[in-house]
């Protein structure tokens, strides 16, 4: 019985950890439904439409976008998939 409970933890915890284009990893700095100004800096995204996010993850990912603090938004965006910035546009475009 303990066994089970415990495969059905880590198998919880393994399907958090897989979403990654969860935007719960970005709300640490652009806050829960993206309504902040990340580190005091970047622009409050909430409702960005989805091009424009597109274009601006991909352009941190190729180093073509992004200002001062660019770097901080590099570390963040290359574990990202196409699909998961697709994700993560349309979760920033609905909030
Ligand atoms: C450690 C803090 C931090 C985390 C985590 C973070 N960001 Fe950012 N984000 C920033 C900062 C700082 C900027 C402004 C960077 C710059 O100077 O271009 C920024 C900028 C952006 C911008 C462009 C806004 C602008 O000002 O042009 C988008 C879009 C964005 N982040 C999306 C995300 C997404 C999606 C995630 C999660 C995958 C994420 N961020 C995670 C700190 C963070």
């Amino acid at each position: 019985m303990k066994k089970l409970v415990l495969t059905t933890l880590v198998a919880a915890a393994t399907a958090v950890t897989l979403s990654a284009a969860s935007f719960a990893s970005c709300a640490a700095c652009h806050g829960q439904k993206a309504e902040k100004k990340a580190l005091g800096k970047s622009a409050i995204i909430a409702g960005w439409d989805v091009a424009k996010t597109t274009a601006a993850l991909n352009g941190y990912k190729d180093g073509s976008y992004g200002g001062a603090m660019k770097g901080v938004m590099k570390g963040q965006v290359m574990k990202l998939s196409d699909a998961d910035i697709a994700d993560l546009a349309k979760q920033i475009a609905a909030m």
